[in-house]
């Protein structure tokens, strides 16, 4: 096998463990790059905070990116990509992009009826991007845009099955298919973790459209061939208790290997905690 020509890793970054949605897919597709994941855990939800707020957040983030040489950035979050995108592509020297171009262009592809359902968080839902990036590529889409907060809440806690969550499923789901959608785009990067309840409950008539597929599929756009072969690593990184993070993130994606490491904020800026955490 030959050695990976760019080792640098690529970063992903989210509020929690929703991009671990996007990561995966990268994973799968690029198993011999090497990744830095960073969850702001302690800020987690991003979803009912303001877009500045969230932006603020981002910027700290790029920053820490830039201290680690990583040779392109996935905002793997629709919340961060709603409330920076395109300012942060003149903050960085490296490739950045987001989760939302990626997944309205897959929708598009799929829809028949024209209509497209939008699940997301609060936030992304207010900063009304969807409708706008839908739009701009096909006006005549009609777009049911349904935030759900509880959804994000109890993936992030590695709850992605059950009675519980397939009700919440059900109701967000409701309005969209009353309005004819024949495709449902999961506008939070926490909502493919529950994928596969989405498709039993919902499946049958409408097209799921998880935009981490999208997003992972572009990378080589983005930055440049990346190596399909051979295994990498991933790193992660949380302002949270990493322990508890990883643990998660194994409930949800079960032989997920990353490596844990702790993140603290310190006067608005990030700074890496070096101590070793075994789990
Ligand atoms: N996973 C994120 C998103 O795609 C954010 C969820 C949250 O923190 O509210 O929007």
């Amino acid at each position: 096998m030959p050695p990976n020509p760019d080792p640098r890793p690529i970063a992903l970054f989210d509020s929690g463990e929703g991009g671990l949605t996007v990561l995966k897919h990268a994973w799968d597709l690029f198993p011999g790059e090497n990744y830095l994941y960073a969850a702001d855990s302690i800020h987690f939800p991003y979803g009912t905070k303001s877009l500045n707020q969230v932006r603020d957040f981002l910027w700290a983030f790029l920053d820490f990116f830039m201290t680690k040489n990583v040779k392109a950035i996935v905002v793997a979050c629709n919340t961060a990509t709603a409330a920076g995108l395109p300012l942060a592509q003149n903050r960085v020297p490296v490739p950045i992009i987001g989760v939302i171009e990626p997944g309205s262009r897959d929708a598009l592809r799929y829809t028949k009826t024209d209509v497209i359902g939008v699940l997301s968080t609060e936030a992304t839902y207010r900063s009304g991007i969807y409708p706008r990036v839908l739009q701009s590529y096909r006006p005549t889409v009609k777009v049911v845009s349904v935030p759900c907060s509880v959804l994000v809440t109890m993936a992030e806690s590695g709850q992605t099955q059950g009675p519980e969550v397939a009700a919440h499923i059900r109701q967000c789901a409701t309005p969209m298919l009353e309005y004819n959608a024949d495709v449902v785009l999961l506008g939070c990067t926490h909502f493919p973790h529950m994928q596969r309840l989405f498709s039993t409950i919902i499946g049958g008539s409408v097209h799921i459209v998880d935009p981490g597929l999208a997003t992972a599929r572009f990378l080589p756009q983005a930055c440049g061939p990346l190596n399909s072969h051979g295994r990498g690593h991933i790193e992660f990184f949380t302002t949270g208790d990493p322990q508890k993070a990883v643990r998660v993130a194994r409930l949800l994606w079960s032989n997920f290997g990353g490596v844990p490491h702790a993140l603290e904020w310190q006067h608005h800026q990030l700074v890496e905690i070096k101590r070793s955490h075994p789990v």
